[in-house]
């Protein structure tokens, strides 16, 4: 049975039971403390935690999931993979757990011809929470499980939680017994390679305050509802379901390794380990690269991005140490959007910036390769001129660190030079940097749970942003953060986080920057220094009590400084009409992938693979200007999603929208998005935009930045000097100074090759009177000299010219600031006769407190004893007359 048959049949199982369907959310969901969507239930916490309504009490979707914890296994096993699909079911305060096992239950068993997957019941089994006997029971009586195939497991197994605060609880597992020649008898519990997990049934009942392992956690109370969250592994059914061997076999993913054979001519299942490792790294990591990518993740330094660029770079990797030379990303691109835009067509239109964004990663880290290599050999010619034989840890590390080489290839060019590397420094570095990572993250984990003060407030009223129509609005204090912990008041000189209930302050979010202002009382005031959104219910204010105190209860007036606001609207309206001015002027493939304003300021991030041209800018800038000059009115309204989206608002790909959306519409067509940011009221109010330049913040994202309203017009009136004193350095009006300056660059140019020339000729007049005083020393001429010029590379090129078939050694020296550098040629005859410039140098440079090098023709040096040359030159002719007697 094909993926996108278990899919179908799962779907439509469950809406023939009364399910509503929900799509996959993307891969990114707002949530500072998920990497990557991971399980079905994700999107769907706010209904568990009974913050929102779901639109049905029973919902089914199928989540695509990313975990990259166990990445260095992937490959290795069969078992491990970063990207999967979870069929899920969710009630949501309906049915129970006896629902819950009846659905899983008939859907499994069910033979093919009535819809179902048709597994034995013979082959399943269960395991239920240590002490949950209902669960027990209900296997029995539901599906016929006989005792023997229930086992009852501890909390590392069967209680489930997100690993982060949130909802939680007891679970059963379902099984498949593949066979006794997989592994021992006894379930579950003796083996799960041979009893293979496949679906997993949580009983949502607690919602989780704190969490340390998978076995110690506090529970903070029952959720408002019991309810069901069931994810089924589409993967897993479909290896089995499809008689092979596990997930790399299957239809979505076999003919991904196919494509990698293709493309680097070896064969997986070969009898290599390591080339099926890779053949599997590959097949697991594209696919998941093309579905972050797809969800709008770019390859970057940190966090999302430097997942997905490890990825990239893995695949690459994997595919150079199976031998492949040219591009590989491009196809297996295609390859993976074949295979999975049955089940996610928006791949299809999504395709060509996937394949654009990870081949420009391709290519920049092949690019980092060859220069690698490049490195490689300098630091393999440092080892081999010590006459050492290991590559220290520390330049391994290097290489690595700072320049992207992996050590898996240091290794590998180390073995093809005859070297070794120093493997035990190297591991030790990277423990360190592992550790400085770890801190790193402690202290970021540590800064979130400070958050959970916020825990008790979160159940209680939610604040009310009163900011689109005023800039002062009373309201009371709902709760007071001081030093991390909950207060019930603040002084005069303490610092303090104040959460209101109704606010005119807006909170950084969408781009905009958070409002300052003032949060004051009889006798009280508090300067407002940042507003952030806590679990997008409260605001809260960081201030500066100067004045008397402030009580939990009390009610205070919240002030916007209304100089700021008005900045901060002229900011974010500007922001959007260079949204639409890039995509009137680029076509709507320039999508929006970040933005932040504020006043006087905004920077605008989007997809597109190449720099804008000058014009280009120049065009975005005039549209912008011409709506500006137009002073559209700028509308905004609330509306449900489905329908802002068939007016054609623009939303940010991968952001998580509510039901109803806020519209912010400038000009009718010409903008139109979904944001909740604070505006100008016409689009004229804006003031002059003007962009600053533009450049690449990561592959195939380019940035604009802009300066709006008044900073725009100090920066023109600042250009405005900048070309006066250009014009009258120029000594021309400011209409000539462009061409004035491009004469005068022009003739500096002139007088420069002038100059070279005559340089050139009278190096070559110098060398010609050299040669003409060279003297015979034993079997060659020879002529040392102190020379002017400290170009005595090309001196000795023209004193070669000079001599030309002559046998003939020369010496040069430029003494500098009580320093010597020194050059000794020695042309092609006098090469035969044994004079060697490289060796001739040695035999003198200590003489000159120096050392040097070079090759038969022409060496150099410099030393630190300019006294010396006397007594080098005559090194030399000694030198050269023992040559002689040789010869
Ligand atoms: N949340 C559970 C899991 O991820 C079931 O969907 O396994």
């Amino acid at each position: 049975m094909r993926t996108a048959e278990i899919i179908e049949r799962f779907l439509g199982h469950f809406i023939k039971n009364g399910h509503e369907l929900t799509p996959s959310a993307s891969l990114i969901l707002d949530d500072p403390n998920l990497l990557f969507v991971n399980a079905g239930m994700v999107q769907f916490v706010p209904y568990f935690l009974g913050q929102r309504t779901p639109p049905s009490p029973r919902m089914t979707s199928v989540q695509k999931c990313v975990r990259t914890q166990d990445i260095e296994e992937v490959g290795v096993t069969t078992r491990h993979n970063t990207f999967f699909q979870m069929a899920g079911n969710f009630s949501f305060g309906d049915y129970f757990k006896e629902g819950a096992i009846q659905f899983a239950w008939s859907l499994l068993t069910s033979s093919v011809e009535d819809g179902g997957y048709g597994f034995d019941p013979n082959r399943l089994w269960a395991t239920v929470y240590e002490d949950d006997d209902e669960a027990i029971e209900l296997w029995k009586k539901v599906a016929g499980l006989p005792d023997e195939r229930i086992q009852r497991r501890g909390p590392a197994d069967n209680y489930w939680s997100m690993g982060i605060p949130g909802p939680s609880g007891p679970c059963s597992e379902i099984y498949f017994d593949r066979g006794p020649e997989f592994g021992a008898d006894g379930g579950p519990e003796a083996d799960e390679d041979r009893y293979l997990e496949i679906w997993n049934l949580v009983f949502m009942q607690n919602e989780l305050a704190a969490i340390r392992s998978k076995t110690d956690f506090d529970i903070a109370g029952p959720l408002p509802k019991r309810n069901i969250d069931t994810g089924m592994g589409v993967e897993r059914v479909a290896f089995l379901l499809q008689g092979v061997d596990n997930v790399y076999e299957t239809d979505v993913v076999r003919p991904v390794i196919d494509c990698a054979e293709q493309l680097t001519g070896r064969r997986y299942g070969a009898g290599s380990h390591a080339d099926d490792t890779r053949f599997r790294v590959i097949a697991d990591h594209a696919r998941t690269a093309v579905m972050l990518i797809g969800d709008g993740v770019n390859p970057g330094n940190d966090g999302r991005g430097y997942v997905l660029r490890r990825l990239l770079r893995r695949i690459v990797r994997s595919a150079r140490l199976l031998g492949a030379t040219e591009m590989v990303t491009p196809a297996l691109v295609r390859e993976v959007v074949a295979a999975m835009s049955p089940m996610y067509p928006e791949l299809l239109r999504e395709a060509p910036r996937i394949e654009r964004i990870a081949a420009g990663e391709e290519t920049a880290f092949r690019n980092t390769i060859d220069s690698g290599s490049k490195l490689f050999e300098q630091v393999a010619e440092g080892v081999r001129s010590s006459s050492g034989k290991v590559i220290p840890g520390a330049e391994a590390f290097a290489l690595h660190d700072t320049y992207g080489f992996p050590l898996e290839l240091t290794l590998e060019m180390a073995q093809e030079v005859g070297l070794q590397v120093d493997q035990e420094g190297f591991a030790r570095l990277m423990a360190e940097q592992r550790n400085r990572a770890k801190a790193d993250a402690k202290a970021r984990k540590q800064a979130h749970a400070d958050q959970s003060v916020y825990h008790e407030l979160l159940d209680g009223p939610a604040t009310e942003f009163t900011g689109y129509d005023e800039l002062s609005s009373r309201g009371s204090i709902l709760g007071i953060v001081v030093d991390g912990q909950l207060a019930n008041e603040v002084h005069a000189g303490q610092e303090a986080q104040i959460i209101l209930d109704r606010t005119p302050l807006y909170a950084e979010s969408g781009g905009q920057l958070a409002d300052t202002g003032s949060i004051s009382a009889p006798g009280a005031h508090a300067d407002v220094t940042d507003v952030q959104r806590i679990a997008k219910r409260l605001f809260t204010h960081r201030v500066k009590v100067t004045e008397g105190a402030f009580a939990v209860g009390a009610e205070v007036t919240a002030q916007v400084d209304s100089k700021w606001r008005h900045g901060a609207n002229q900011g974010h309206s500007g922001t959007h009409l260079v949204h639409a001015a890039l995509r009137q002027v680029l076509g709507p493939e320039a999508t929006q992938a970040g933005s932040l304003n504020k006043p006087g300021y905004l920077r605008f991030d989007f997809r597109w693979h190449s720099a804008l041209s000058p014009e280009t800018r120049q065009d975005i800038e005039s549209v912008v200007a011409e709506a500006v000059e137009t002073d559209y009115p700028v509308n905004t309204f609330v509306t449900d999603i489905d329908r802002a989206r068939s007016m054609g608002a623009l939303a940010l790909f991968g952001e998580n929208y509510g039901e109803r959306v806020r519209v912010v519409e400038i000009g009718g067509p010409f903008s139109m998005e979904l944001c909740g940011g604070t505006h100008v009221a016409s689009s004229g109010k804006i003031g002059p935009v003007v962009l600053l330049g533009e450049s690449s913040t990561g592959s195939g994202t380019r940035r604009v930045e802009a300066l709006v309203g008044y900073d725009a017009r100090e920066h023109l009136a600042k250009e405005r000097t900048l070309l006066a004193a250009v014009a009258s350095a120029v000594g021309s009006p400011a209409a000539e100074a462009p061409d004035k300056v491009r004469a005068l660059v022009e003739r500096v140019k002139t007088l420069e090759r002038e100059i070279a020339r005559q340089a050139q000729a009278q190096a070559r007049a110098q060398a010609v009177g050299l040669a003409a005083t060279a003297v015979p020393v034993g079997a060659v001429e020879f002529v040392g000299a102190e020379v002017d010029s400290d170009d005595l590379r090309g001196l000795a090129t023209s004193l070669k010219d000079a001599f030309g078939p002559r046998a003939a050694v020369a010496a040069l020296f430029h003494k500098s600031g009580g320093k010597v550098s020194f050059a000794v040629l020695a042309t092609k005859a006098a090469n035969e006769r044994g004079a060697k410039a490289g060796e001739l140098l040695r035999a003198i440079a200590p003489a000159l407190g120096g050392r040097g090098g070079g090759k038969d023709d022409l060496a150099q040096g410099s030393g630190t004893e300019a006294s010396g040359v006397a007594a080098a030159q005559a090194a030399l002719r000694e030198e050269l007359a023992g040559l002689g007697a040789r010869a």
